[in-house]
């Protein structure tokens, strides 16, 4: 079976169980749940969930275990994504191929559908039915990658850098946590709920580091060199904006090499987990080689 239709059937899995969890679009108020549920029932690549429940799998546990899981780093991706592509962020009107959420409902609803998602998120991840102990340290894990030194931080460090003087150590600072936090996380979290001991879930800690910065320098070099109908997003704008990205201090051969280079260090911190290392190689190779 081709990684390409595990992705699909992974994201059959997690599609239909999010549109279990989101409220629906007949509870009031009406248009934040329509909002919440056209962004977050986009089309998206579902590579949070399926990593987070690969990871599960690779420590003995079940995918099942870590599906809830899965969908609440999903709830979390999507609140960046919306919040990510507001006017006073990134600015941008197309999203998985459609107007953003702010372009079809106005910001104030965005803003909300966004902290909703935020909200709904935790209340999932605390939902989940499996050993209370795991349940608090996957609660800690994802608000750690979440907050301040994670996900919100890179945010911050990414829209302040727009313009200004690049060094390696900014970008490294701003690509590992605007995107490598929830990636870990999610890689974490499937570790933790899939009863892997210490010792794996730290591999897998470090996988979704190595894997989440890869895949946000693949992300630069696919604005750089990709076309908008390819992405089904803006592509050449961060350029325009003078965003901090790989290509614009490394160039494309250099962002190409250090996309690689952590590919490989995400495989060699899984090489000692009991099963589906290869899954988990090939997740990483994706992460890089994917055209959208
Ligand atoms: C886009 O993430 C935002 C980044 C962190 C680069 P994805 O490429 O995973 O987006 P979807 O979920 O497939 O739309
Ligand atoms: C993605 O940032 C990270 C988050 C949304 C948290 P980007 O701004 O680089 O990604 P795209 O190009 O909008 O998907
Ligand atoms: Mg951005
Ligand atoms: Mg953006």
């Amino acid at each position: 079976v081709s990684l390409e239709s595990q992705l699909k059937a992974y994201a059959a899995i997690v599609d239909s169980r999010l549109n279990s969890l989101l409220p629906p679009p007949s509870q009031r108020p009406f248009k934040l749940h329509e909002a919440m549920r056209y962004s977050c029932l986009a089309p998206g690549k579902r590579l949070r969930p399926a990593l987070c429940m690969v990871a599960a799998e690779a420590v003995g546990g079940t995918q099942e275990m870590a599906l809830d899981a899965g969908c609440a780093v999903e709830m979390v991706h999507c609140f960046s994504l919306i919040h990510d592509d507001l006017p006073a962020i990134d600015n941008d009107d197309l999203r998985r191929g459609r107007p953003t959420c702010h372009k079809v409902y106005g910001e104030a609803l965005a803003i909300l559908a966004g902290d909703a998602l935020f909200a709904l998120a935790f209340q999932t991840l605390g939902g989940v039915g499996s050993e209370p102990s795991r349940v608090v340290r996957s609660l800690q894990c994802l608000t750690r990658a979440v907050g301040s030194d994670g996900l919100v931080g890179g945010e911050v460090e990414d829209v302040l850098a727009e313009g200004e003087a690049l060094d390696a150590e900014r970008l490294a600072f701003i690509h590992s946590r605007k995107t490598g936090a929830l990636f870990s996380a999610a890689c974490e979290i499937g570790g933790i709920l899939g009863g892997g001991t210490d010792g794996q879930v730290l591999a897998l800690r470090e996988y979704g580091q190595h894997l989440g910065l890869a895949f946000q320098v693949a992300d630069d070099l696919l604005n750089e060199l990709s076309t908008v109908e390819a992405l089904g997003k803006a592509a050449g704008s961060d350029r325009e904006r003078e965003k901090a990205t790989y290509p614009a201090l490394h160039g494309i051969d250099g962002a190409r090499t250090e996309a690689y280079r952590q590919v490989e260090l995400a495989v060699s911190s899984v090489r000692g987990l009991p099963a589906r290392v290869g899954e988990l190689e090939s997740l990483a190779r994706f992460a890089v080689e994917r055209l959208s």
